[in-house]
């Protein structure tokens, strides 16, 4: 390998939400790295710095033209530049459009266990979510199509946060699936709000499909929101793009974004993307083989060694989301044990939903030295559990 994952970080004292913790914790929970981000970048990062002058900022045509290339090249999906609307971030997107696209007191579908922010963007505005429970059978995740169809007809259903793919359970959507939504989505006249974030980071081997990309149905129904952030870990950097083909939601999500306040770049959210889809192509090939190495070595480790607890297999994220109902079924109570009797800190699936309270989720962006010390932790604070 080019790039070294092993190299120790030290995040602690650095104003990290995730690491501000005590000395004994070892933070698994929120969904950013351990690692730097890829030398390209941050030597494109430096040199930016090292002019010294950080006023107000254009959004430069070229940052524009690295999402088309990278989505074009890796997704096959040909994205115009009179679709695109820079925002802040996915969910200020989010946030935004649920603002602009729904009523008050309207219906937001969700299909949970989902990314738990999705409930603050819909809540916080005075809309009501409604939860399409995924089925879970033998490890599996399926969608219910019959309750998603009742709850997309109801009349005051008006849109769709869609996570693709889907936190937390590392689910890549079939193509199949992603017409099937469309369509459903279509017939009730429910927009797709399509949150993308986590798309650069699948197995080796395979790859997530934009919703957009797989018909004319979802490129006119849908805004797909995407990122450089949480895979090449520059979260903190605040740089992504809403992607609207349809002109008359795109003028009602631009309108909305800029009210908002949420339209504007910062000195190193101009340059991010193109630092990352034309500099960072190796190191996130490299990042993948590392992580799902990861997840392997967890998920062999855990069949043998902690078997009363079942890994459900995935092929996207670097999270993994496991059933502990054999143990615990409050899964969050067993996150406080897990958490106080050895530091390992990962978070509870309750707060993703129906469907999630006899979950954990554990975020594996990190050292295999880290992940080593987790899984001695874990298979402690559950040996001790179960006496
Ligand atoms: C599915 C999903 N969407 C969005 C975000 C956050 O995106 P942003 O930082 O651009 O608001 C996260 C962060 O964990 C996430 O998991």
């Amino acid at each position: 390998m080019k790039y070294n994952f092993d190299k120790p970080t030290n995040r602690r004292n650095t104003y990290s939400v995730k690491w501000d913790v005590k000395d004994n914790v070892l933070p698994m929970w929120i969904a950013d790295m351990d690692f730097e981000t890829a030398p390209e970048i941050i030597e494109g990062f430096k040199e930016r710095i090292n002019q010294g002058i950080y006023g107000y900022n254009i959004l430069p045509p070229s940052m524009f033209e690295s999402y088309i290339y990278w989505w074009n090249k890796r997704y096959h999906f040909e994205i115009k530049k009179e679709w695109m609307v820079f925002s802040t971030g996915v969910i200020p997107s989010i946030s935004s459009a649920v603002r602009r696209l729904t009523e008050v007191a309207n219906n937001v579908v969700v299909m949970t266990p989902v990314y738990n922010i999705f409930f603050n963007s819909i809540v916080n505005n005075g809309r009501k979510p409604l939860q399409n429970k995924l089925l879970y059978k033998d490890g599996i995740y399926e969608v219910d199509w019959a309750d998603l169809e009742n709850k997309l007809a109801l009349e005051e259903t008006s849109a769709l946060i869609f996570c693709n793919p889907h936190n937390p359970i590392g689910k890549i959507w079939t193509k199949e699936e992603l017409i099937r939504i469309g369509e459903l989505c279509k017939k009730y006249n429910v927009v797709v709000i399509s949150d993308e974030v986590h798309g650069d980071l699948t197995r080796p081997g395979k790859s997530y499909i934009p919703f957009a990309s797989v018909s004319e149905t979802n490129l006119n129904n849908s805004l797909t929101l995407i990122a450089p952030t949480k895979c090449f870990n520059i979260a903190g950097i605040q740089t992504s793009m809403a992607v609207i083909p349809n002109p008359y939601l795109k003028h009602k999500f631009e309108r909305g974004l800029n009210t908002d306040e949420c339209a504007e770049a910062n000195t190193l959210a101009t340059i991010a993307p193109q630092l990352a889809f034309y500099k960072g192509e190796e190191w996130i090939d490299e990042l993948r083989e590392y992580v799902f190495a990861n997840k392997d070595y967890v998920r062999d480790y855990i069949n043998k060694e902690i078997p009363s607890l079942k890994v459900i297999e995935s092929d996207a994220l670097y999270l993994l989301w496991i059933d502990v109902s054999n143990v615990e079924p409050n899964g969050t109570k067993l996150r406080d044990y897990i958490l106080d009797t050895t530091g390992l800190y990962l978070s509870d699936g309750e707060e993703y939903g129906e469907g999630g309270l006899s979950f954990l989720r554990m975020n594996l962006a990190t050292q295999r030295s880290n992940v080593i010390d987790a899984l001695s932790r874990l298979k402690k604070a559950i040996d001790l559990y179960q006496k």
